[in-house]
C-alpha cells in the first residue's frame, strides 16, 4: 500500500485524487495499491471539505503535520508554484517520495537544488508532465525513437488558452508573478516546452519575447490591479541536436480551449498533434510522399500493462494523461526506481524558462544552463 499525503486540493488535487482512485480500473493486475490518506490546504476547513467529498483520509492542519506523519510514504504537491520548493525540501528531508506539479520551482537555482537533493536522497522524485502520457504522444515518441523522422530539423509547439481573453474577468493567481513565479510561460509554457524536450531532446539556447496585452485588470480582491506577468510568450529555440524551432504560449487567445499542439519536422518525415483532437496524431513518411499525412488513430489502446477500459475503441482525453502519469510515478516508487519525468527533467525546463526570461530582458539569444 502506497500512502499519499496531498498538499493542496484545488483543481490539481482533485485531478490527482481521481487518478489515484481510478488506477485499478485502468491498469491490470496492479502490483501495488495506493490511497490518498491525508490532505492539507491553505485553510484547514478546505482540507476537511475535500477529505469528506473525495474520500482523502484525514485532513491535516498544515503541511508540517502531513509530512511528519509516519503513515505517509509519498507527498503529492498540488499547491501554487511559489510553495513547491520549501515543500519539496521538507518532504525529502523527512524521507518521503515526492510527486510535484509543474513548474518544479520558481527559479533555476531552486530547481537545480531540488533536483540535486532528490538525487542525493535516492528517493523517487517526479514532476507532473502529464501530457507525455497521452497515447498519441507515447506513439509519437516511439516513432521518433525508431528514427522514422530521420534527423530532426525543426519544430513548432504552442499552448493557447482563452482564460485571460476577457479583461473584465478577475486575474487569478496564475496571472500573478508573486504566486505563479512567472507568467503564462511557467503555467502553460512549461508543458509544451517539455513535450519538445521529450520528443526532440534538450534545449541549448533560446530567444524570448513576452507580451502583456492588458496592463490593468481586476485583482482577486475585486480592485484594479496592474498586470505583473506576461500574458503571452514567444520563443525561438535551438536544441542540442541542432534543430531550430518556435514555442508560443498565451491565455489571451479568443476561441481557444485547451489548445496544446506540436509539429516536428525531420529529414525523413514529420509528426503533428493537437490536444483538442486527443485520439489521433498525424505522421508523414517522406518515403511514401503520395500518401500525405496519415491520421493515426490511438483511442484507448493503452500500452502494457494498461487494461482496456472502457474498451479499445473508446475515445480517451486529457484526464487519461494524468492517470498514466500517476501510474508511472507510483510504479517507480513501488520498484524503488527513479521517476520519469524526474526532477532533473523539471529542472531542465526551469532552466529553459529562465533563459527565455533573461533573453526577453537582454534582447539576445541566451544559453540554457546545464544542471550541475
Ligand atoms: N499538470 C496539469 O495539468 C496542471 C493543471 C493546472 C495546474 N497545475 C499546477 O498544479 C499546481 C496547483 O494548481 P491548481 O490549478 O490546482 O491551483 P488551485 O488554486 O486550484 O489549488 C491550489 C490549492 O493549494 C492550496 N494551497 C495554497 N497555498 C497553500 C499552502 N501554503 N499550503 C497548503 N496548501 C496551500 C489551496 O488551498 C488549494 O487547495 C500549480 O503548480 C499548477 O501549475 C498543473
Amino acid at each position: 500500500m502506497l500512502r499519499i499525503g496531498m498538499i493542496g486540493c484545488g483543481f490539481m488535487g482533485r485531478t490527482h485524487a481521481y487518478a489515484v482512485s481510478n488506477l485499478p480500473f485502468f491498469y491490470k493486475d496492479l502490483p501495488f495499491t495506493a490511497r490518498v490518506c491525508g490532505v492539507c490546504a491553505s485553510e484547514p476547513s478546505h482540507a476537511k471539505e475535500a477529505a469528506r467529498r473525495y474520500g482523502l483520509g484525514e485532513a491535516a492542519e498544515n503541511e508540517e503535520e502531513l509530512i511528519g506523519s509516519p503513515d505517509i510514504d509519498i507527498i503529492d504537491i498540488c499547491t501554487p508554484n511559489v510553495c513547491h520548493y520549501e515543500t519539496i525540501l521538507r518532504a525529502l528531508a523527512a524521507g518521503k517520495h515526492v510527486y510535484c506539479e509543474k513548474p518544479l520551482c520558481v527559479s533555476e537555482e531552486q530547481a537545480f537544488h531540488a533536483a540535486r537533493e532528490a538525487k542525493r536522497t535516492g528517493l523517487t522524485a517526479g514532476i507532473v508532465f502529464n501530457n507525455r502520457f497521452l497515447l498519441p504522444v507515447m506513439r509519437a515518441k516511439e516513432i521518433v525513437e525508431e528514427g522514422r523522422l530521420g534527423r530532426i530539423l525543426s519544430f513548432r509547439g504552442a499552448y493557447y488558452h482563452s482564460s485571460a481573453a476577457d479583461p473584465n474577468r478577475p486575474a487569478g493567481w496564475k496571472q500573478d508573478r508573486t504566486v505563479c513565479g512567472g507568467g503564462v510561460l511557467y503555467d502553460l509554457g512549461s508543458h509544451v516546452l517539455d513535450l519538445i524536450y521529450y520528443l526532440c531532446g534538450p534545449f541549448a539556447s533560446v530567444y524570448g519575447v513576452g507580451n502583456i496585452a492588458y496592463p490593468t485588470r481586476i485583482g482577486r480582491d475585486g480592485k484594479p490591479w496592474n498586470t505583473n506577468a506576461e500574458e503571452a510568450f514567444y520563443l525561438t529555440a535551438r536544441l542540442a541536436c541542432g534543430a531550430v524551432g518556435t514555442v508560443e504560449t498565451g491565455k489571451i487567445f479568443q476561441g481557444t480551449n485547451d489548445d496544446l499542439s506540436f509539429e516536428i519536422y525531420g529529414t525523413d518525415g514529420a509528426l503533428r498533434f493537437s490536444l483538442m483532437d486527443p485520439n489521433f496524431f498525424e505522421y508523414y513518411d517522406a518515403a511514401a510522399p503520395h500518401a500525405g499525412f496519415t491520421r493515426v488513430e490511438c483511442c484507448n489502446r493503452y500500452p502494457a500493462p494498461g487494461g482496456v477500459f472502457p474498451g479499445a475503441k473508446a475515445p480517451a482525453g486529457w484526464l487519461r494523461g494524468h492517470v498514466g502519469s500517476m501510474y508511472a510515478f507510483l510504479d517507480a516508487v513501488y520498484r524503488g526506481a527513479p521517476a520519469s519525468p524526474s526532477f532533473a527533467d523539471g529542472a531542465h525546463i526551469q532552466a529553459v524558462m529562465e533563459a527565455a526570461y533573461r533573453s526577453a530582458e537582454s534582447g539576445r539569444m541566451e544559453e540554457v544552463h546545464a544542471l550541475v
